[in-house]
C-alpha cells in the first residue's frame, strides 16, 4: 500500500483523475471500477475536465461497486442516476459498456452472481476506484463483512444511514440494503485507488491503513492487495503515524515526480 499525501481535497482528486487518465491513455479499453459519493463527486468533475481537453471514453468499460436494493435506475438517488449526471452523460463513454447491479432484480442472489461473471467475462477490474465509510467500509461492506466476500445484498450500518441521510431527506428514508461487490471481489481488481479527504475520515483512515486487518474495518483488506495507492488530503491524514515518510515518498519517488506539477 501506498500512502499519496496531498494539500487539499481538490488535489487529491487532481492526482487522482491524472492517474485514472494515464490508465486509459495506457489502455483505451481499460476496465474501471467506479465508486459513488461526495469524494468521487470531484474526482469525475476532474475527469469530465479531462475529456473537454481530449480524454477518450469511447471503448472504457465500467463496472460500479454497489446500487440500492429496492431503487430503480431512474430513481433520482440510484447510483445509476449519479453516475451519469457526474460522468457517464458527460463523457464519450458508450453506456452499454457501464455496468452497475440492478436494485430491482426480482432474485437478488441471480443478479449478483450475473455480475460476478460480467466481471469475469471483461478479463476482470483494471483499476477500482473507492472512497471509505466512516464504519470503514468499501462498496458497502459494512463490519464483519467476510474479506472474501463477492457480490451479494447486504445490510447498511446505522452510521452508513446517517452518512447518507443528506440524500434522502432524512435516514430513516435512506435504503436499509444494497447490492454490493464483496471485499474479495474488490481485491480482485488489478490496481486499487482509494481516496479519502476530510477530518471526519481521518480517524478510520488511521485505522484502516495503519491498524491490525480485521472484517470490522473493511478497508483494513485492502492491506493485503498488491498494488493499492491511497491519495489523502492534509486533513484526513492528522493521525497517520507515517504521514512524514508517505509524504517523503511522493516527494521522491521517480513514479510521483512526473506528477508534481500536473496536479
Ligand atoms: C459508494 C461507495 C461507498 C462510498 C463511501 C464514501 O459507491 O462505494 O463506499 O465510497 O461511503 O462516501 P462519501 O465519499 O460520500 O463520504
Amino acid at each position: 500500500m501506498e500512502i499519496l499525501i496531498q494539500p487539499t481535497a481538490l488535489d487529491a482528486a487532481r492526482l487522482a483523475s491524472l492517474i485514472i487518465a494515464d490508465r486509459l491513455r495506457q489502455k483505451p479499453d481499460l476496465v474501471l471500477g467506479c465508486a459513488t459519493g461526495r469524494t468521487m463527486e470531484r474526482i469525475y468533475g476532474e475527469l469530465v475536465r479531462l475529456s473537454g481537453e481530449g480524454l477518450d471514453f469511447s471503448k472504457c468499460r465500467t463496472f460500479n461497486l454497489d446500487e440500492y436494493v429496492g431503487l430503480p435506475s431512474d430513481d433520482p438517488c440510484s447510483y445509476h442516476v449519479y453516475m451519469r449526471q457526474h460522468l457517464f452523460d458527460q463523457v464519450n463513454i458508450q453506456l452499454p459498456n457501464t455496468h452497475l447491479p440492478n436494485g430491482i432484480a426480482p432474485d437478488l442472489k441471480a443478479e449478483a452472481q450475473s455480475y460476478e461473471d460480467k466481471i469475469i467475462q471483461v478479463g476482470g477490474i483494471d483499476l477500482q476506484l473507492l472512497g471509505i465509510g466512516e464504519t470503514g467500509h468499501i462498496g458497502f461492506n459494512e463490519p464483519l463483512s467476510a474479506l472474501m466476500s463477492r457480490t451479494r445484498d447486504k445490510a447498511l450500518a446505522p452510521l452508513t444511514l446517517q452518512q447518507n441521510a443528506q440524500f434522502f431527506g432524512g435516514a430513516q428514508h435512506v435504503p436499509k440494503r444494497a447490492l454490493t461487490m464483496g471485499v474479495g471481489t474488490i481485491l480482485e481488481a488489478k490496481e486499487i485507488l482509494m481516496v479519502v479527504t476530510g477530518e471526519a475520515k481521518a480517524d478510520i483512515l488511521a485505522k484502516a491503513t495503519e491498524g491490525p486487518i480485521t472484517a470490522m474495518i473493511s478497508a483494513t483488506a485492502l492491506q493485503l492487495h498488491k498494488n493499492c495507492k491511497v491519495i489523502v488530503d492534509e486533513a484526513a491524514a492528522i493521525y497517520l503515524k507515517g504521514k512524514d515518510y508517505y509524504r517523503w515518498i511522493f516527494e521522491n519517488e521517480p513514479e510521483w515526480q512526473m506528477y508534481q506539477n500536473k496536479s
